[in-house]
């Protein structure tokens, strides 16, 4: 990333229209090269998110020994260490803005007999790290930190570490696969019950490389076991279309006037899809099509076609299934007829930002009518008018405020200056370029 904001006046265009493929799932990505990076001999992934994030993973890995090669878009390469084969880093490994990557990474180097120090930038820095350190101190390891848990932080694993039985107290599929991952190199069984489900990538991937893992199902909680020490098998993995990258061009094309946007190859997992439902539910046209699997997870192609969309109260059941989602529905409900009323989002205070408090800035700021509740938003949108615009909004480093409020600008007077593109790149760099690709 260079050292200066760059800023960016996203103006109203015309209607979003034809065929459009977004770039590989981000979970999935980090997750392809870490566990080729624990599986002896050559793994092989197509289609892998070549954003910034990922290549934080990318390159802390190979401080730890694995040996992982581009070999063209998306094709990439992994020779990996095997389970416990992790090296000793001689240099801090820098995280850039990603928490996916510093806590799974965290859970593997737990279980190795090596140490760390992880670094971030001053999003990542303020980010709570106490979630995945407290299992992890109980699996042996330890961590020296910054003050309130946060980056930076060296973290020193433990040989053997100690299998745990861990309950989540947050829904968090970061601190789950965090546990899981510092399981694969520690004897005996590791088991972590999640009383309320979130994306399971980190499961199916794993029993995929042939990890002895189990899930249960039991009083309606997820009880998922890992025999350790495992032995991962390389393999060669497709990864589909990020559902969350997808997210952008799905409201853009239901409050443009005049779209018909099909996006192809976007993942489907259910642990994934909620946005989905909640704009059908909100009156949003959009069909699944050619549903069929890629690499193990369902994928479809969707086509989208502009909606009179509908205030709804959200169920906060659904949250998990689109965590990330929030703030590009905040922008839908934005251009709603009526009240959208969403609760239980206290996550999304810890998120690259607080997303309930920039979203809401940034939506009034260009005209939209927005109450923030501890837990949630209440929005009474304009019922298809276009917002005011205006701006700059601040993106507080974080990728997903400054697509949404991308979007928001094409249905705006005056355009929305965002005041940092930045970011984008950590997961999603081709935005721009298929925005202006798909508007006539
Ligand atoms: C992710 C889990 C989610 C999500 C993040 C990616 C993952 O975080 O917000 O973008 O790949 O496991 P939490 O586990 O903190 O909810």
């Amino acid at each position: 990333m260079t050292d200066t904001p760059t800023p960016k006046n996203f103006a109203p265009m015309g209607p979003l229209q034809g065929t459009i493929r977004v770039p590989g799932d981000k979970s999935i990505s980090h997750r392809s090269l870490m566990f080729g990076a624990l599986a002896v001999g050559e793994t092989r992934i197509s289609g892998l998110l070549e954003g910034h994030d990922v290549l934080a993973t990318a390159d802390a890995l190979r401080a730890m020994g694995a040996t992982i090669t581009r070999h063209g878009e998306g094709e990439w390469s992994v020779h990996g260490v095997g389970v416990g084969g992790l090296m000793q880093p001689h240099t801090a490994l820098d995280m850039g803005n990603s928490g996916t990557s510093t806590r799974l990474l965290m859970g593997l180097i737990a279980s190795h007999g090596i140490s760390a120090t992880l670094t971030g930038d001053a999003s990542l820095s303020g980010r709570p790290m106490g979630r995945v350190t407290e299992p992890l101190g109980e699996m042996g390891a330890d961590f020296v930190s910054s003050p309130g848990v946060t980056l930076p932080l060296t973290v020193t694993g433990c040989l053997p570490a100690v299998p745990v039985t861990y309950r989540l107290p947050v829904a968090s599929a970061q601190v789950k696969s965090a546990v899981l991952l510092a399981g694969l190199n520690t004897p005996g069984i590791t088991t972590v019950i999640e009383p309320v489900p979130t994306r399971d990538h980190t499961e199916n991937m794993l029993k995929g490389f042939g990890a002895d893992l189990n899930v249960d199902h039991r009083d309606g909680e997820r009880i998922i076991t890992i025999r350790g020490p495992a032995e991962l098998a390389p393999q060669s993995i497709t990864v589909p279309g990020d559902p969350s990258s997808a997210a952008f061009f799905m409201v853009a094309a239901l409050v443009v006037e005049g779209s018909d946007l099909t996006i192809e190859n976007v993942g489907m997992n259910s642990t994934r899809a909620g946005l989905v439902e909640v704009l059908q539910q909100m009156g949003g046209n959009i069909e699944l099509l050619n549903t069929r699997e890629v690499g193990g997870e369902p994928v479809a192609d969707l086509r989208v076609r502009h909606s009179a969309l509908q205030g709804i109260e959200v169920n906060p059941d659904i949250a998990p299934s689109m965590i990330d989602e929030f703030p590009i529905l905040f922008v839908a409900a934005s251009l709603a007829k009526g009240v959208t009323t969403t609760s239980g989002l206290d996550e999304l205070r810890v998120k690259e930002s607080d997303r309930l408090s920039a979203m809401a800035n940034a939506l009034s700021l260009v005209g939209a009518t927005v109450k923030e509740r501890e837990d949630g938003l209440i929005i009474t949108g304009t019922g298809g008018k276009a917002l005011p615009g205006g701006g700059p909004v601040t993106t507080h480093l974080d990728h997903r405020i400054a697509m949404s409020m991308a979007v928001a600008g094409l249905v705006s007077t005056s355009g929305v200056e965002v005041d940092d593109t930045r970011p984008i790149g950590t997961s999603f760099p081709t935005f721009e370029t298929l925005l202006q690709g798909a508007a006539q």
